[in-house]
């Protein structure tokens, strides 16, 4: 490890009860300006995506983001649940352990629930953590009788010190960081949050956020990282190829690179309203890099990995 990982807060988790003890005192949270409900009890319509089908190219779309059980857009910069249903079913089996380190809004952790795999589910944003507790509090009723409820573990902390979390223990990392100074999700500035970094320091910050994930994740599984890129002076600033790079410099190799393709670009219309002489980004990275497995030979990868 090239970092002091114990100069960053430790892993605290928040338990059912702890949600319900905040939830007596609050019916919603506020999230970069932006109210998030905590209701009481959620209308749930449906527990899964109509006719869903595992995406089986490199480029994803998903124009109606996914609204079943309790997932809603209202979380600024959240991922569209088809993204961790497709990685949960194309990298793990039932009861296997997914890692998001900055859940947010917990879409990763609710499709656990759903999936039947065990899931550790970390954000540095405490009251992100209780919208990730209230979104995890429904009954599953489903059709499969054999469905058993997987544990799924809440806990406020850092990515760059996953204490709490032993070496290679993990089956697969499904992550979505912020993409450096583009949102701040916490206009309070919590303490640690990645999105309130200029681009250097941010991409210096990620290097040690894969190191970890290179850690915890076991030989052999998957690191799915979602991430975007920007513009200054109107010209490209790729942080994805920043951020790739740090992964593969942490020891990863590159399966996969998705191209993702953005339907609601709020922020970027609101700013350009029509005027502008550059290309609007209408599309995200997903990198699915792997962890070699014991014994196999680093060579035959040469290609994949850090150059
Ligand atoms: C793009 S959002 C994730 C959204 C999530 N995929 C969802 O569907 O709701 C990025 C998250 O990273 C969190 N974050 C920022 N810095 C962090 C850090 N150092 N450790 C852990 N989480 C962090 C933010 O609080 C924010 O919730």
């Amino acid at each position: 490890m090239s970092y002091d990982r114990s100069k960053y807060r430790e892993m605290q988790e928040v338990t059912h009860e702890d949600y319900l003890n905040f939830r007596k005192t609050h019916s919603y949270v506020v999230i970069e300006n932006v109210k998030v409900a905590l209701p009481e009890r959620h209308v749930i319509k449906k527990f899964a995506p109509k006719d869903f089908k595992l995406e089986t190219t490199t480029v994803w779309s998903f124009p109606e983001r996914g609204d079943w059980a309790t997932h809603r857009g209202n979380y600024r910069g959240n991922w569209s649940p088809y993204i961790p249903r497709n990685l949960i079913l194309r990298y793990t089996k039932k009861g296997e352990l997914v890692l998001d380190q900055m859940v947010g809004s917990g879409t990763t952790a609710v499709e656990c629930k759903l999936l039947q795999r065990r899931c550790i589910a970390v954000d540095i944003n405490p009251d992100a953590v209780m919208v990730t507790r209230n979104r995890l509090d429904f009954s599953y009723a489903p059709i499969d009788e054999e469905y058993e409820e997987p544990e799924i573990r809440t806990y406020v902390g850092d990515a760059r010190n996953l204490n709490l979390i032993p070496s290679e223990s993990v089956d697969l990392i499904a992550t979505h960081p912020p993409y450096a100074g583009i949102i701040a999700y916490s206009a309070k500035r919590v303490p640690g949050d990645l999105s309130s970094l200029k681009l250097e320091d941010y991409i210096e910050e990620m290097r040690k956020v894969a190191e970890e994930c290179y850690r915890v994740l076991k030989p052999g599984k998957h690191c799915a990282v979602l991430i975007g890129d920007t513009r200054k002076h109107k010209h490209y600033v790729s942080i994805a190829t920043r951020v790739l790079q740090a992964f593969l410099d942490a020891g990863f190799v590159l399966r996969e690179e998705v191209i993702k393709l953005q339907w609601k670009m709020k922020t970027t219309r609101e700013r350009w309203r029509g005027s502008y002489d550059f290309l609007l980004i209408a599309h995200e990275h997903l990198y699915i890099f792997r962890k070699l497995a014991e014994g196999e030979k680093a060579s035959r990868y040469k290609a994949s990995a850090r150059w």
